[in-house]
C-alpha cells in the first residue's frame, strides 16, 4: 500500500511530549504530515515500506517539539509602565501604585484612549517576538478596558492576531482585572454588570473562549469571583484565575470547584489549595516573569504540586507592569532557576500542560498521530537547551497545521 503523505520531515530528533514521563524522544526520526496533522511519526528505519509523500524535508539532525504555547498572556494593550518600574526600584510596591490610580489602571486609561488600529499596531511587536520563538498558540486576555466598548475592542484585535498571523488565539474575558474608575467603591455594581451585561454580550459576539478574573486584595473578592464565574457557567465557558499572587484568599481552590482549567501565579498557594487543584485537575500556570519582575520573595508551592500530581504549566504573563516579556525560552529558564522545575518539566509547561491549561490537549501541545502538525525545528544539542542559554533563539523553523510558516 503506497502512503500519501503532504510532506515528511527526515533526519530529525524528536522530542514528542508524549507518554507520562520525559521528553518523549525519538532518536534519528522522521514525521509525516497529512491534511494539517501529524499522520506518522517514529524512527526513521521504521518508516512504512513504500511511503510516499508529495514534498519529502531534511531536517538536518534539528530536534523537532510540538509548537510552543504561551496560555497566559495580557499582550493585548496600549503604552507601557515603564516610570511604574523606575518607582518600583526607588522602594514603592506593586500595590501602592495600584492604590494612587496607577498600575493596571493607567494601561487601561491608554487603552481605552487607544484606536483599534493603534492597539493592534502596538500589540503586533510584541506577538511577533512569541512567534519568533515557535509558539504557534497564544492565550490573550482582555482587562484593559473595563467597559463594554474596550474589552470588544480588545477581543477584536486578539481575534484578529489570530486571523492575519500564523497563530492560534484563544481568547480569556477578564473584565474582572480591576475596578474601573467609574465604579470606585461600588466593586459589587461592577460585578453585576460584568454578570447582567458585558460577559453575556462579548459571549453572544463569538469573543470569548474563557474567563478570567483577578482574585485578590487589589482586585476582586472571592464572593465578586464567584459571580463572575457563575455567569460564565451560565454561558457554557470554562474558567481560570489569578490566584494567590499576592495573598492567600483561597482562589485556587475556588477556581477548582468551578472545574477552571487553571489558576495562575500561585505564590500565596495554601496546601488545601494543592488539595482542591489535584482533586479536580485544575493545572497550576506559573509564571516566573511577574515574580522575578516584582522581585517577590515567596515562592509558589512547587515541590508540594508536583507531589500532589498537578499539572505544571509556565507562561509569560505578558502585560506591561508585571511581568513585559515576551520571551518563552526567558520564561522556561525563569521557571528552572526561579521555581527549580527540571528543563523537561518547563518544556511540558509550554506544551502539553499548556495545552491543559486552554483545554487543547486533545489537539495540540505534544506531537503524537492525529493531533495538529503545530512543530518546531530547533538547532539544539537536546531538548534542556531551550531552557538553558539566555537570550539565544535556536528556532530554526516552525510549522503550522503541515505548512512551514
Ligand atoms: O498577571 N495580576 C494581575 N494581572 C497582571 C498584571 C497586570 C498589570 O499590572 O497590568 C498579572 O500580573
Ligand atoms: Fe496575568
Amino acid at each position: 500500500m503506497k502512503l500519501i503523505w503532504d510532506s515528511l520531515w527526515r533526519n530529525v530528533q524528536l522530542a514528542t511530549m508524549a507518554g507520562s514521563s520525559g521528553y518523549g524522544e525519538i532518536r534519528d526520526g522522521a514525521i509525516a504530515v497529512r491534511d494539517g496533522k501529524i499522520a506518522w511519526l517514529g524512527a526513521e528505519d521504521e518508516l512504512p515500506a513504500g511511503h510516499d509523500a508529495a514534498v519529502t524535508h531534511d531536517g538536518g539532525g534539528a530536534w523537532i517539539t510540538p509548537g510552543l504555547i504561551d496560555c497566559h498572556t495580557h499582550i493585548i494593550h496600549a503604552g507601557d509602565r515603564s516610570e511604574e518600574f523606575a518607582l518600583r526600584l526607588n522602594g514603592m510596591s506593586y500595590q501602592d501604585i495600584a492604590a494612587r490610580g496607577g498600575g493596571i489602571l493607567s494601561t487601561v486609561r491608554a487603552t481605552r484612549a487607544a484606536s483599534e488600529q493603534e492597539l493592534h499596531r502596538e500589540s503586533l511587536p510584541r506577538v511577533r517576538a512569541l512567534l519568533a520563538e515557535g509558539v504557534t498558540t497564544l492565550e490573550i486576555k482582555s482587562g484593559y478596558g473595563l467597559d463594554l466598548e474596550t474589552e470588544a475592542k480588545m477581543l477584536r484585535v486578539a481575534r484578529r492576531i489570530g486571523r492575519e498571523l500564523p497563530v492560534t488565539v484563544r481568547t480569556t474575558f477578564l473584565g474582572a482585572h480591576a475596578l474601573p474608575p467609574e465604579y470606585a467603591g461600588r466593586a459589587d455594581a461592577y460585578i453585576a454588570e460584568i454578570c447582567r451585561r458585558t460577559l453575556p454580550v462579548l459571549a453572544e459576539q463569538g469573543l470569548v473562549d474563557a474567563v478570567d478574573a483577578f482574585c485578590e486584595t487589589i482586585g476582586f473578592s472571592p464572593a465578586q469571583t464567584e459571580r463572575v464565574f457563575e455567569t460564565a457557567q451560565r454561558l457554557g465557558l470554562p474558567v481560570k484565575l489569578h490566584a494567590e499572587q499576592l495573598s492567600d484568599q483561597g482562589g485556587a481552590a475556588l477556581a477548582a470547584r468551578y472545574h477552571g482549567l487553571s489558576a495562575d501565579h500561585l505564590e500565596h498557594l495554601s496546601p488545601a489549595g494543592i488539595t482542591a487543584m489535584a482533586q479536580r485537575g485544575t493545572v497550576a500556570v506559573l509564571l516566573p516573569g511577574a515574580f522575578y519582575f516584582l522581585r517577590e520573595t515567596k515562592l509558589p508551592p512547587v515541590t508540594a504540586l508536583r507531589e500532589a500530581g498537578v499539572p505544571l504549566a509556565v507562561a509569560t504573563d505578558c502585560n506591561p507592569g508585571t511581568s513585559p516579556l515576551t520571551s518563552i525560552l526567558l520564561a522556561m529558564n525563569m521557571a528552572c532557576t526561579l521555581f527549580r522545575l527540571t528543563p523537561q518539566e518547563a518544556l511540558t509547561g509550554i506544551t502539553l500542560n499548556a495545552a491543559r491549561a486552554l483545554d487543547l490537549h486533545s489537539e495540540i501541545g505534544s506531537l503524537e498521530v492525529g493531533k495538529r502538525a503545530d512543530f518546531v525545528l530547533w538547532e539544539i544539542e537536546r531538548p534542556a537547551d531551550l531552557a538553558y542559554r539566555l537570550g539565544l533563539n535556536p528556532c530554526r523553523a516552525v510549522v503550522r497545521g503541515g505548512v512551514v510558516v
